[in-house]
């Protein structure tokens, strides 16, 4: 999407039997990386996830290159930025992938919660092709007027506009945050308000969905977290309604060239949701870990003795705004 844009072809709606099977890759990923949670080898989960889900990619029926995945060619020999996916290269639809195997890899090696395996999927040229830098981001769920929050807002202005628009207290917001040494001025400002702030230790794609999610306390997600994780958490935003703002953070010049080198030009924009992920897309996400949106995988054994994973998922879909909620028993002998 960073250069050329899009033809009316990649906005149309994309086919609904790819909801499923999209589960069935993120499934792979998840299986894979919870076998090793709480080994304390990130990369090894990350690794394990990342070959589950690339052999799930190839029978997948789309002609897909991934614009978010595991780095450049170089340093990723799978599910790198480039990487031509699917079993329907050169026939089948022209998709962008957007592919976070293991979201919390630190999560995962202690074993704690929240840990996710996540995938999204547009038209060719919909979803923006981020470096792995920071992102500068804010998020609101639906209903609110357009534009109430910004990063060009001030962190008080942002909260009172969320607090009128609910008609309740400043001090009656709940903000989700990274726990960050980097986010301490945020923290003393939302402090100094009176809000509640949920401290995120990782899985900051989770910390954005809350926002939308009826069930959760959280009103807003502030703070800065990977720009590969926004343009993914975009993407579900896309599907279940609610407003997004993030703004690249540049630490050194070779930020900027790698930037560059994804077609980016104007470092000081604000990207918002149509910008980071445009068209019809379909997000999916199973559990690895036991979280607040999904249970993670869990190794049982039926009574009959055969064993079996359960895995717990969610796939949407911008188009229709369809939010699934699978629950999936896997047989393994
Ligand atoms: P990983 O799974 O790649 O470790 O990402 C976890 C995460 O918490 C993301 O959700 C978040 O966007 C990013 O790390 C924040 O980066 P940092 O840990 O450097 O603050």
């Amino acid at each position: 999407m960073n250069d050329a844009p899009s033809d009316q072809q990649t906005l149309l709606p994309l086919d609904r039997e790819l909801v499923l099977e999209l589960v069935r890759v993120t499934e792979a990923g998840a299986i894979a990386a919870s076998a090793l949670s709480g080994r304390g080898d990130e990369t090894a989960a990350d690794q394990a996830a990342v070959g589950a889900m690339r052999a799930a990619f190839d029978l997948l029926p789309v002609d897909g290159t991934v614009v978010i995945g595991e780095g450049e060619r170089d340093h990723a020999p799978m599910l790198y930025v480039g990487e031509k996916l699917g079993a329907a290269r050169g026939t089948g639809p022209e998709v962008d992938i957007a592919v976070d195997p293991l979201e919390g890899t630190t999560i995962t090696a202690k074993a704690g919660a929240n840990a996710l395996s996540v995938l999204a999927i547009a038209g060719k040229g919909c979803l923006l092709r981020a470096p792995d830098i920071y992102m500068e981001k804010i998020a609101i769920g639906p209903g609110y007027a357009e534009g109430i929050v910004g990063l060009d807002k001030s962190v008080e202005e942002n909260i009172a506009a969320v607090a009128a628009a609910k008609g309740v207290e400043p001090a009656d917001i709940m903000v989700c945050v990274l726990d960050r040494p980097r986010h301490a001025e945020l923290i003393g400002k939302l402090r100094a308000i009176g809000c509640g702030i949920q401290l995120l230790p990782d899985g900051d794609i989770a910390g954005v969905i809350a926002t939308s999610d009826p069930e959760t306390a959280i009103d807003l997600y502030m703070g800065s977290g990977g720009a590969p994780e926004g343009v993914l958490a975009a993407a579900a935003l896309r599907c279940v309604g609610g407003q997004f703002e993030g703004r690249l953070m540049f630490r050194n010049q070779d930020e900027r060239r790698r930037a560059q080198e994804c077609g980016i030009t104007d470092f000081d924009r604000i990207y918002r949701l149509e910008d980071l992920a445009r068209g019809d897309c379909i997000f999916a996400a199973t559990g690895v870990t036991d979280g607040s949106m999904l249970e993670g995988v869990r190794r049982l054994r039926r009574k009959d003795g055969t064993g079996m994973v359960s895995t717990e998922s969610v796939v949407m879909r911008a188009s229709t705004g369809t939010i699934r909620w699978l629950r999936a028993e896997h047989r393994v002998d």
